[in-house]
């Protein structure tokens, strides 16, 4: 029988758990539908006493509700600066696994928490593989709400993202089907911009640096030169990827 998207989603975010979580460590949960699983295995091992001491830093409204539901005792970066590991989905990984992330629009929260991790387990089924980042899926861009049709502007005109239309994000930040007649405001009171491609980007790393330093721009949703290992589930099973 075929396996569901969310059957791999779960066994993905399980393994995670189960392979790099040992007790006593500081741990970042991720936030959108795989990492949801990533959440839930910690707080079974901490009902069942397989984990102890677990401190968590999460990294939305909604895994931060989620954790506190499983009784997961939780922290910020100002007291715990300093992660064991963080585990969290992305939208795309390419072939030398850069990631886009933040179609759940949590992208800001994620990269401060998992940039802080001593290991970045990403955690994502097959249909998250493309050999690269653009059209595969949109990269979401947090900007500052005042002025931000200018901003689109500055962002259409960068040359390393020739050819990109950034588009509102309307309805909830939490997907980016544009759902809803009003702009999503994020967890930090912003809105997001994704960025529609036709063809791939050909420097991911020249189009993160150049979003960074736009004027406006909160936080990007490339997370280049970032993962430790991806954890891919796929159809034969789980299988790990390495730079
Ligand atoms: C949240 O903003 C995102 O970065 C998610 O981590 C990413 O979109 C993956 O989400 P799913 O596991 O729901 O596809």
């Amino acid at each position: 029988m075929a396996v569901s998207q969310d059957e791999l989603k779960k066994q993905v975010g399980y393994k995670a758990v189960d392979d790099y979580v040992r007790s006593g460590m500081v741990v970042g949960l991720g936030t959108g539908s795989t990492a949801y699983f990533a959440v839930e295995r910690v707080g079974q091992k901490l009902a069942s006493g397989e984990l102890k001491d677990i401190v968590a830093v999460p990294t939305s409204k909604r895994t931060q509700e989620q954790a506190a539901s499983l009784g997961i005792k939780l922290a910020t970066l100002d007291t715990q600066p300093s992660l064991d590991v963080a585990i969290d989905g992305a939208d795309s990984v390419d072939r030398t696994l850069n990631l886009v992330k933040g179609g759940g629009g949590a992208h800001f929260r994620e990269k401060i928490v998992e940039a802080t991790a001593k290991t970045f387990v990403v955690i994502v089924d097959e249909s998250k593989l493309c050999d690269s980042l653009g059209p595969h899926f949109p990269v979401p861009v947090e900007v500052v709400p005042f002025c931000h049709e200018h901003t689109a502007r500055i962002i259409k005109a960068l040359p390393a993202l020739e050819g990109c239309e950034p588009v509102l994000r309307l309805g909830s930040a939490a997907n980016n089907k544009r759902d809803g007649d009003q702009p999503a405001v994020t967890d930090n009171g912003n809105y997001i911009l994704d960025l529609q491609f036709t063809k791939p980007i050909k420097d991911p790393r020249a189009a993160a640096r150049q979003l960074k330093s736009t004027i406006g721009v909160v936080e990007h949703g490339f997370f280049t030169d970032m993962a430790s290992v991806v954890l891919v589930a796929g159809k034969e099973g789980i299988y790990e990827r390495k730079p």
